[in-house]
């Protein structure tokens, strides 16, 4: 086993004994003569574990570690007593001043052995257990924030739904043109509401390692195609050209076929959104040596630095508005991420803030 002991004896035989002991055990090993020049040391460099002698002129074995675990930077080092002094008040006044483990002089080579090496294990296991307590409490948080801003966004068209089915209970006599434009928006609120749960699923699934990728070529220009007509209706709504520049070759990918389309419709249907009425968006397809590349070209409002590095996050809303009225949850482009480097590619972005915006996906060709 190896590890960073640090050894404080005023004693030099002692100190050499110890060391050497320590250093054929394969430990590094570094050693101090007075309890002052010990603390100095050990703030400057963290050891994983202390062999400390109680009786020392100036400053004691104690009242070294008392100031040991009175400093937040050190209190967290095991500390274990040599000591001559081996009646049981002294040893119950060692463990009171904070150490783990006592050792009595003279001292037994496995003895000091096996207590060395069983505190730097409990040690070691005490900060991965520390650690991953810390990852839980984040996640935890994660998790909180997660429950919150999806509750809150239900909440809205839910009250969409409540009211117009209210007004529909109440007023029996409303024309038949006035009730389908509420059920229409009966309806509308309700597509939102299950996309939104989709979206959550679907990030939730990719989190625990649920969402199974099966990649296979697929033909990129085609599932771009069929995005495309798919948002001309939109496009034509805000005066905007949606156009596919057809690529010149193959543009077979290694992808996954049900998600590839999902990923791309995020990109198109984000610079529609974004993007002022009457505005050109461009889908493009470039083919290099081992990777396709889809791009997607818009004139809208671009993107800060700021706003690039929180893009790809959950829930980013960021600077840019919905143009048209259109919803906007903020997890569209954190799933297009985590699918496409599960299908070992990348999303990107390229802007400048007033410049439009150029989003892509690389993926590897078949
Ligand atoms: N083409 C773009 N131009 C300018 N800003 C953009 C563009 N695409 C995305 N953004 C900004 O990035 C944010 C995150 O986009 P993302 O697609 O993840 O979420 P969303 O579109 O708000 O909601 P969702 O896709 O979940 O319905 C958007 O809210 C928007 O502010
Ligand atoms: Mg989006």
């Amino acid at each position: 086993m190896n590890g960073d002991v640090f050894v404080v004896d005023d004693n030099p035989d002692n100190l050499t004994l110890l060391v050497g002991i320590l250093r054929r055990q394969g430990y590094r090993v570094r050693v101090a003569d007075s309890g002052r020049r010990a603390l100095e040391m050990i703030r400057a460099l963290l050891p994983e574990l202390i062999l400390l002698d109680i009786s020392m002129p100036e400053m004691d074995g104690y009242e070294v570690c008392r100031e040991l675990k009175r400093d937040a930077a050190t209190n967290a080092v095991p500390v274990l007593f040599i000591s001559a002094l081996d009646d049981a008040g002294d040893k119950v006044r060692g463990f009171e001043s904070g150490a783990v483990d006592y050792i009595g002089k003279p001292f037994q080579a496995p003895e000091v052995i096996a207590r060395v090496e069983s505190h730097l294990k409990l040690g070691r296991l005490q900060k991965a257990l520390e650690a991953r307590n810390a990852e839980l409490s984040r996640l935890n948080a994660e998790k909180d924030e997660f429950l919150g801003i999806a509750a809150h966004d239900l909440k809205s068209p839910l009250s969409v739904i409540r009211g117009y089915a209210e007004m529909l209970r109440e007023h029996p006599e409303t024309d038949d043109e006035t009730r389908d434009a509420y059920l229409a928006r009966i309806a509308m609120a309700s597509s939102r509401m299950a996309q939104l749960i989709q979206d959550l699923l679907d990030v939730n699934a990719i989190e625990r390692g649920a969402l199974v990728i099966r990649t296979e070529p697929v033909d990129l220009a085609e599932a771009a195609r069929l995005v495309v007509e798919a948002h001309q209706e939109s496009a034509r709504a805000k005066g905007q050209t949606l156009r596919l520049e057809e690529p010149t070759g193959s543009a077979r990918a290694l992808a996954d076929a049900v998600f590839l389309p999902q990923m791309i419709e995020n990109l198109v249907s984000n610079a529609l959104k974004y993007s002022p009425h009457g505005k050109p968006v461009l889908v493009r397809i470039a083919n290099a040596a081992n990777t396709l590349r889809l791009e997607v070209v818009d004139e809208g409002p671009g993107l800060s630095a700021d706003d690039q590095a929180k893009l790809f996050g959950k829930f980013a809303r960021l600077s840019a508005k919905p143009t048209g009225g259109e919803h906007t949850t903020g997890l569209g482009l954190s799933i297009v991420k985590r699918l496409v480097e599960s299908m070992s590619g990348r999303v990107g972005c390229i802007s400048t803030a007033g410049a439009g915006a150029t989003f892509f996906l690389e993926l590897p060709a078949a």
